[in-house]
Order: C-alpha cells, then structure tokens, then sequence
C-alpha cells in the first residue's frame, strides 16, 4: 500500500516537473502545408501511410529545402498535381529504374538543370557524366545527394567517405584514382576555411563602418573574392579538384591579408 502511494507521489511530482518545465528547444518544424493546398501530389501523399518504402519519400520531402523553397513533388517527378484521380495524377510519373522516368541516373541532370542550371552544365563537363552517360557506372546526383538533397555534405570526412565508396573499391574502375577521396576532403575544408575568413573580414569591415572609417579598397576586394569563391564551388561539380583548390586557396590568402589589414586599423 504504501509502496503504491509513493509510486502515485512519485508519478505525480514528476508529471508536475514535466508539465511546469519550459518546452525543449525541438529542431525548426516544417509550417503547415497551406502552400501546398492545390497540390495534389502533396496532399496524397501526405495521407499515404503504406507502404513505408512510398510514405518515407514524402517525409523526406517534407524536411527539405526543396519544400521550403515551394519546389513540389511534380517539379521533378512530372505527373498532373491538379488531379485528385491516381491514374491521371500519375500520367508521366515513372518509377525512377525506368529508364524513360525523369528521374532515372541518366536523366537527372536534365531534370535538375530547370533550376541548377550553372551546377548542371559543370557537371555534364565531368568525367562522371561521361561515365554516367556512356556506361552508368559514373554517380548521378542523387547517388551524392539522396533523394531529397537532406545529404549535402560540408564536413571532410564524410565527404572522403563518399568518393571512397567507389574509388577505393577494387571492383569499382574509379579505383585507379584511389587519392581522390582525400584530395576532395581538403577541397571541402579549403572552402570552408576560405568562406569564414570572408565572413570574419565581413565583420571587421562592418565595424569599421560603425566607426566611419573609410574602407572602399577592403570592402571591393572582399566583394571580388566572394565572387571568386562561389565560381570555385561552382568548379566542384566538375571534379576539377586542382582548380577547385586553387581558386578556394587564392581567396584564403587574399581574404587573409585584407583581414590583418583591417585587424591592424584598430579593428
Ligand atoms: C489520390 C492520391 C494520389 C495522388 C493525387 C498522387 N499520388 Fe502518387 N501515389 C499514390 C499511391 C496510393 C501510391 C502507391 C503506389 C501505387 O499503388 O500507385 C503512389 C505512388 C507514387 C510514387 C511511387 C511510384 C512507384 O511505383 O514507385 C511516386 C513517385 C508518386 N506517387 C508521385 C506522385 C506525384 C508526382 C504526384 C502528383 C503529380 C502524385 N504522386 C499524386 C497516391 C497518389
Ligand atoms: C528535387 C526533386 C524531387 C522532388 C521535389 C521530389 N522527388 Fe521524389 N524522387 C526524386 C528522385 C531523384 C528519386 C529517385 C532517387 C531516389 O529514390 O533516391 C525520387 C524517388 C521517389 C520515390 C521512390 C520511387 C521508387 O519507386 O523507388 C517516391 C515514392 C517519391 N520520390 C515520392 C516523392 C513525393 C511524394 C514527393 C513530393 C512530396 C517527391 N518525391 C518530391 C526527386 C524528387
Ligand atoms: C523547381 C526548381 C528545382 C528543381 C527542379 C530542383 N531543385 Fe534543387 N533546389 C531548388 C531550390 C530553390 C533550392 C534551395 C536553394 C537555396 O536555398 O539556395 C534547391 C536546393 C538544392 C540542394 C541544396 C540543399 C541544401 O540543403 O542545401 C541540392 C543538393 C539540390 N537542390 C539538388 C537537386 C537535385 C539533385 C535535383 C534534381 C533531382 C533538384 N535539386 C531539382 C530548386 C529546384
Ligand atoms: C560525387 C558527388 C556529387 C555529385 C555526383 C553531385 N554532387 Fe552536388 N554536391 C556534392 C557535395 C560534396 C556538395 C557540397 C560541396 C559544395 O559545393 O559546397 C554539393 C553541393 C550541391 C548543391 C548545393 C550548393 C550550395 O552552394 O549550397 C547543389 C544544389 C547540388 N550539389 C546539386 C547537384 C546536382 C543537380 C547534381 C547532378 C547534376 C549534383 N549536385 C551532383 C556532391 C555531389
Ligand atoms: C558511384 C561511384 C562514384 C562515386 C561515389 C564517386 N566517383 Fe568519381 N569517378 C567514378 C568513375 C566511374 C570515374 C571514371 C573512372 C574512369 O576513368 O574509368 C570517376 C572519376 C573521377 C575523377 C576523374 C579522375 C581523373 O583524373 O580523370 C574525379 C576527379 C572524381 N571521380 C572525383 C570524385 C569525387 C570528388 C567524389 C566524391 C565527392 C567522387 N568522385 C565520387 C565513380 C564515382
């Protein structure tokens, strides 16, 4: 009895804790669907519960950029999101193995290309596209990407372990160049360093204003080599490593010096 009385106490206080203690911070919810209210696909989907191979895209989708960025399912699937009827909703909408489907390796870039245009005509340069395109051993998109681009990778080691997949796999061709996967590391990280270093300047600079410094040398040279950096991330998607880190390592260093400038002003 009084074991059972203490266990009620017990649950009580706790539920009180719970209850009175502040909300936990939750990662950013996706907002409600209202953009997508006459969209069909979307709205389907979203009710869908089986099978979990089918229902799982749609939650996929649901935490991605692209739905953020108001990029519905049609937009890459085809099919009619204005109809509510299966067959004539799915018209055009082919399994992604199907090597007509939108979606099949091949066929990505094109798709994709509606909105990543400069990314697309790097890659289409690539020698994976080559190898894609003649014999599908080279990746496609989503072979990096996945299926909702959840799977943009900026930290070096996972990126090393994504070009190790195949080009340190004996039976995988790419493996006659097993350096690849630490060279894009260090692209990785190249970029990374070069982009703080931006943002740092960044900083200073704004500081300087505050203080009414006159700062149009700095201030144009910072502009130049964010300009510089984004067409060195674009050199990435043409697996032009060398250049990739040139280009991300000349901004470093520029990026570096106008930092210490600003730094021996005071700032
Ligand atoms: C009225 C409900 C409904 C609508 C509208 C709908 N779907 Fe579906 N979709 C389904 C169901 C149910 C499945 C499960 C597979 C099946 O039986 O066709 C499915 C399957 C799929 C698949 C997987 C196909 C496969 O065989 O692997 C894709 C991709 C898909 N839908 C995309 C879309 C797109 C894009 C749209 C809008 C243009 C859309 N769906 C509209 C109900 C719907
Ligand atoms: C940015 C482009 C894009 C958008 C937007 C998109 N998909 Fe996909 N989807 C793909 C690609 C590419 C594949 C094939 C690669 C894969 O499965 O990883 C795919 C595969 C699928 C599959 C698996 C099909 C199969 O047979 O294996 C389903 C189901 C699916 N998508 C549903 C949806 C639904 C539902 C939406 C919207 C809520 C959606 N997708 C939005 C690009 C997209
Ligand atoms: C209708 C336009 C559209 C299509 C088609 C499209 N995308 Fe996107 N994609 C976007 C937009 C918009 C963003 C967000 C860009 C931003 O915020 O800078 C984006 C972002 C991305 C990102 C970055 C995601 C992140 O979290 O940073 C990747 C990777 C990507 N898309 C891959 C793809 C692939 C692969 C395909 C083809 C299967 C595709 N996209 C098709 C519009 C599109
Ligand atoms: C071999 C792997 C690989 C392939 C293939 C690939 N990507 Fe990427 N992609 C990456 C990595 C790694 C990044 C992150 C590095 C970066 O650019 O900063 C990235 C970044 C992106 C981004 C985000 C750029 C940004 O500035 O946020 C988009 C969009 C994108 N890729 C689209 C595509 C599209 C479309 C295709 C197919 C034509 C493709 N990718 C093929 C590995 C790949
Ligand atoms: C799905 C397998 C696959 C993945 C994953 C992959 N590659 Fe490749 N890669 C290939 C194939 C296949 C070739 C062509 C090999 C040949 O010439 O026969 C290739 C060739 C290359 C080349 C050209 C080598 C040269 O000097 O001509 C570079 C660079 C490259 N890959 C970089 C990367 C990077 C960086 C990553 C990771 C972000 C990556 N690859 C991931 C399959 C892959």
């Amino acid at each position: 009895m009084a074991k059972v009385k203490f266990g009620l106490l017990l649950c009580s206080v706790l539920g009180m804790a719970v209850f009175s203690a502040p909300p936990l911070q939750k990662k950013a919810q996706p907002q409600s669907l209202a953009a997508y209210r006459n969209n069909s696909c979307v709205m389907c989907h979203a009710d869908l519960t089986e099978p979990l191979r089918i229902s799982s895209h749609f939650f996929e989708w649901l935490d991605s950029k692209h739905q953020r960025k108001a990029v519905g399912c049609e937009k890459c699937h085809g099919g009619d999101p204005q109809s509510y009827n299966v067959q004539q909703a799915h018209r055009g909408v082919l399994r992604p193995d199907f090597p007509q489907s939108r979606l099949h390796p091949e066929n990505q870039p094109e798709t994709c290309k509606s909105c990543h245009q400069e990314i697309v005509n790097g890659f289409v340069k690539s020698e994976h596209n080559l190898k894609l395109q003649g014999s599908g051993v080279g990746p496609s998109c989503t072979t990096c990407h996945h299926h909702m681009a959840t799977a943009v990778i900026y930290w070096p080691p996972q990126t090393a372990a994504l070009c190790a997949r195949c080009h340190q796999d004996d039976q995988n061709r790419a493996s006659q160049y097993p350096l690849v996967p630490n060279e894009a590391a260090d692209v990785i990280a190249a970029f990374t360093r070069a982009d703080e270093v931006i943002e740092w300047s960044q900083f200073l600079l704004s500081e300087g204003k505050k203080r009414r410094l006159s700062l149009k040398a700095e201030e144009a040279e910072i502009k130049a080599l964010n300009e510089r950096l984004k067409d060195a991330k674009l050199r990435w998607h043409e697996f032009d490593l060398k250049l990739s880190r040139q280009r991300a390592d000349e901004v470093f260093t520029r990026a570096t010096k106008v930092k210490d400038a600003l730094a021996k002003r005071g700032l």
